[in-house]
């Protein structure tokens, strides 16, 4: 993939804050029509759906289904004493079926043996190889360490988005979209991430009849463009109790008006499968959307969300991503809550962890290491273990 000028309409990438240019952000809690919204109440019934609206329209696009009507459940493999006796691992294969096509989803999932049931849960979108959610724990790596994630009281459960929808430009013939769409696609069909957030979606599905996992504190968790898909599940799904952004930069938590590091351009030019067909009229043309991604944080509210950002990381703009956490920090105070509790990027591995936005910078470049999960359990033991 080239990061020349050349995918990034001409211009040059930004990598100094000397050179972003200046940009103005739309308000989370002013209406379409132009009213501030100041309660719970209308933020739920007006505002939020709104945003929601844009970043389906402009964004993400839209899905032809929600939980789709012939799904099936198959519980394949339970050890209950895996992980030398210390995890029950199950795996569990999610079938959809339309029109005589059919399509599945293995999802591989680590309860620890010695705890409380049900227990809350840590729900991975893999976006890499397999071998990174390896159900024979042969391969481990920090990336997915259910071991610590089992060792710390929480179920790890994860799945490969490829499973979902490949990771290529392919017209959307495969995947899920040659299951579920039909008829002619629209400039806001839904496309690669949007379906990936659909399968997250899909699992919590199956997480929600199993007895052993307690459903109302999932945490959804990508890193990069898993990161970015993460945001959307937690948005459109509100059954998350928790949302977690790894580095997911642009189109994920950083802002896209700021133009650091990934534009709007050079993703939809690298990757034209992943939004939907209108987000790039945006090319080169930020100041035009009528979103921004503070307003996609937002959409978590009042809910827990971390975001993480690497201070290596340039090209997911760590500081575009802290500034997006802490606008979106008003939505939570709409409910009477702290967001992010502060307006100073902390130092480095300084995790902030004040009020319902955690947040770090980590040192080292785009990945997704134990040194972040670690801060994700810690925050997660502070508002979930005290009930
Ligand atoms: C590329 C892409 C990013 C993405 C990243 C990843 O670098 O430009 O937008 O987040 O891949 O998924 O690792």
């Amino acid at each position: 993939e080239s990061r020349s000028s050349s995918n990034n309409g001409g211009r040059d990438f930004i990598y100094s804050e000397e050179k972003v240019p200046e940009y103005s952000l739309p308000d989370i809690l002013t209406t379409d029509a132009g009213e501030k919204v100041t309660t719970v109440k209308e933020w739920e019934s007006t505002r939020r759906p709104e945003i929601l609206e844009l970043f389906r329209k402009h964004v993400y696009g839209r899905n032809p289904v929600g939980r789709p009507e012939q799904m099936s459940f198959d519980v394949y493999d339970v050890d209950p004493k895996a992980m030398d006796g210390k995890a029950t691992r199950k795996q569990v294969k999610i079938t959809f079926e339309n029109n005589g096509k059919s399509l599945s989803v293995n999802v591989v999932i680590f309860i620890p043996n010695d705890a409380e049931h049900p227990v809350p849960a840590y729900l991975l979108i893999c976006n890499r190889d397999k071998t990174n959610i390896d159900p024979t724990r042969e391969n481990k790596i920090e990336y997915w360490p259910a071991e610590e994630i089992v060792a710390r009281g929480y179920a790890a459960v994860a799945f490969h988005n490829a499973d979902i929808d490949p990771d290529d430009y392919d017209k959307f013939q495969n995947g899920i979209h040659g299951v579920l769409d039909e008829g002619e696609r629209h400039d806001d069909a839904w496309a690669t991430l949007a379906a990936w957030a659909w399968g997250a979606s899909r699992v919590l599905d199956y997480l929600e009849t199993d007895r052993m996992i307690d459903a109302e504190h999932v945490a959804v968790v990508g890193h990069s463009r898993g990161g970015k898909t993460s945001l959307w599940a937690g948005a459109t799904d509100e059954r998350f109790a928790m949302v977690v952004s790894n580095n997911s930069g642009c189109g994920g938590a950083a802002l896209s008006r700021r133009q650091y590091g990934e534009t709007v351009g050079r993703i939809n030019r690298a990757f034209p499968h992943w939004f939907c067909e209108k987000f790039s009229e945006y090319n080169e043309n930020e100041s035009e959307i009528p979103v921004d991604q503070h307003m996609l944080l937002a959409l978590a509210a009042p809910r827990l969300l971390y975001v993480t950002s690497a201070n290596e990381d340039l090209w997911a703009d760590p500081r575009g991503e802290f500034l997006s956490c802490k606008e979106a920090s008003t939505a939570y105070e709409i409910y009477g809550k702290t967001g992010l509790g502060t307006n100073q990027i902390p130092a480095l591995n300084e995790p902030v962890q004040q009020g319902n936005i955690g947040y770090h910078v980590r040192s080292g470049g785009h990945g997704l290491t134990l040194y972040d999960w670690t801060q994700f359990m810690n925050f997660t033991d502070k508002h979930w273990k005290k009930r």
